[in-house]
């Protein structure tokens, strides 16, 4: 059994540093969008096997150190009673998105056995499908995310219409956020139950807000959500992009057992943040050095490596991998990893 991530998570020594890419079941797979022309990406969402069936293309692949449950940040308020629709090229959206009373009175709580059953019951089957070649990551949006996106509707440049939600009504804010830490917790325990052996909470929308913000609406919702999801045993990675200049309040308050670094924030500031903690850390090759050829390919993620320094680190992308990167350049990545020794 590889357990290269496990070891890496408690920062134990390992050979070399594990290798997984966000996103990595994904469009860039020709055997992706092969599953893809047969079902839209909710139905894939919604069905086991389907689900599983892409979770364990880029095991076997192209041999990453884990897999990843293939899913979405937004089940949670789809099934909080949100609407939940796909454009075809433009993403996932919520067609009402919250905005008076009424709507905030419709959100349901979620037990997750219940209304997200569905992807226990993927998580289930992935562990057995998988039978220990390598561990199974589960994964949830963070609160102030799925806030922002329940709130816009959509995705956004700005996340004007979400700010400005935190400024004219900040308590109605706090109840949303502090609903959703309960519900997202509740959400990443089950996943363990089910047999997910690390957890990764995406706060993909962090870099919207500024530091006081951060603090206020981002931080402490996290770091809920952190402390009911270990309570389950299993490691948890916090990831919040934009938000590189916190990795130390991260480390501090949330007590993450790995911190995700995004591409913008260099290794060395990354070490020196992390370093009076107990964390190790995830990433962060530019996801657009992948359109590179392999060589330097190769090269840039040899340099990464050196940088962050091999015990404690998780080799991974610093952001979600992109839709039209040629699979021998994802491949060139995982085996610059796999071939380095620490
Ligand atoms: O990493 C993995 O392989 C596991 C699966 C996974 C998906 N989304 C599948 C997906 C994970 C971990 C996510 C997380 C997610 N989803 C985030 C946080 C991570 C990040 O990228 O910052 C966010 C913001 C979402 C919401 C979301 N879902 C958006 C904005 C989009 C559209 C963008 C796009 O790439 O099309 C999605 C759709 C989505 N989620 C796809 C996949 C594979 C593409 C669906 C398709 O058309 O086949």
């Amino acid at each position: 059994m590889n357990d290269l991530l496990l070891r890496a998570c408690r920062r134990e020594t390992v050979e070399r540093p594990p290798v997984w890419m966000m996103r990595q079941a994904g469009r860039y797979l020709p055997a992706y969008r092969k599953v893809r022309e047969r079902a839209d990406f909710l139905t894939m969402v919604g069905t086991p096997e389907l689900a599983v069936e892409v979770t364990l293309q880029p095991v076997d692949l192209l041999g990453v150190d884990a897999a990843i449950i293939f899913s979405d940040i937004l089940v949670v308020p789809q099934a909080m009673g949100m609407e939940l629709s796909v454009d075809e090229g433009i993403g996932p959206r919520f067609p009402q998105p919250l905005r008076t009373e009424a709507d905030f009175a419709r959100l349901r709580d979620v037990v997750p056995e219940g209304g997200l059953g569905y992807v226990l019951d993927a998580i289930r089957l992935a562990r057995r499908s998988l039978d220990g070649r390598v561990p199974l990551i589960g994964f949830a949006g963070a609160p102030w995310t799925l806030a922002s996106y329940m709130i816009e509707g959509a995705g956004s440049k700005s996340f004007a219409v979400a700010k400005r939600f935190l400024t004219e009504q900040p308590e109605r804010a706090h109840a949303l956020l502090g609903r959703l830490a309960k519900v997202v917790g509740a959400f990443l325990k089950a996943q363990v139950a089910a047999g997910a052996q690390v957890l990764q909470l995406f706060d993909s929308w962090a870099g919207a807000l500024g530091p006081e913000d951060f603090r206020t609406f981002a931080l402490p919702y996290l770091a809920e959500a952190v402390r009911i999801a270990k309570a389950a045993g299993a490691p948890v990675i916090a990831f919040a992009p934009g938000a590189g200049w916190a990795l130390e309040e991260i480390a501090r308050v949330t007590g993450a057992d790995v911190l995700g670094v995004d591409w913008q924030t260099e290794a060395a500031a990354a070490n020196r943040r992390a370093a009076p903690f107990p964390v190790a850390l995830q990433g962060n090759l530019d996801p657009c050095w992948l359109y590179a050829p392999p060589p330097a390919i190769r090269e840039r993620t040899v340099a990464m490596l050196r940088a962050f320094g091999g015990r404690g680190h998780i080799a991974n992308l610093g952001q979600g991998i992109l839709p039209d990167v040629p699979v021998d350049h994802a491949r060139a990545f995982v085996d610059a990893v796999r071939e380095w020794r620490t």
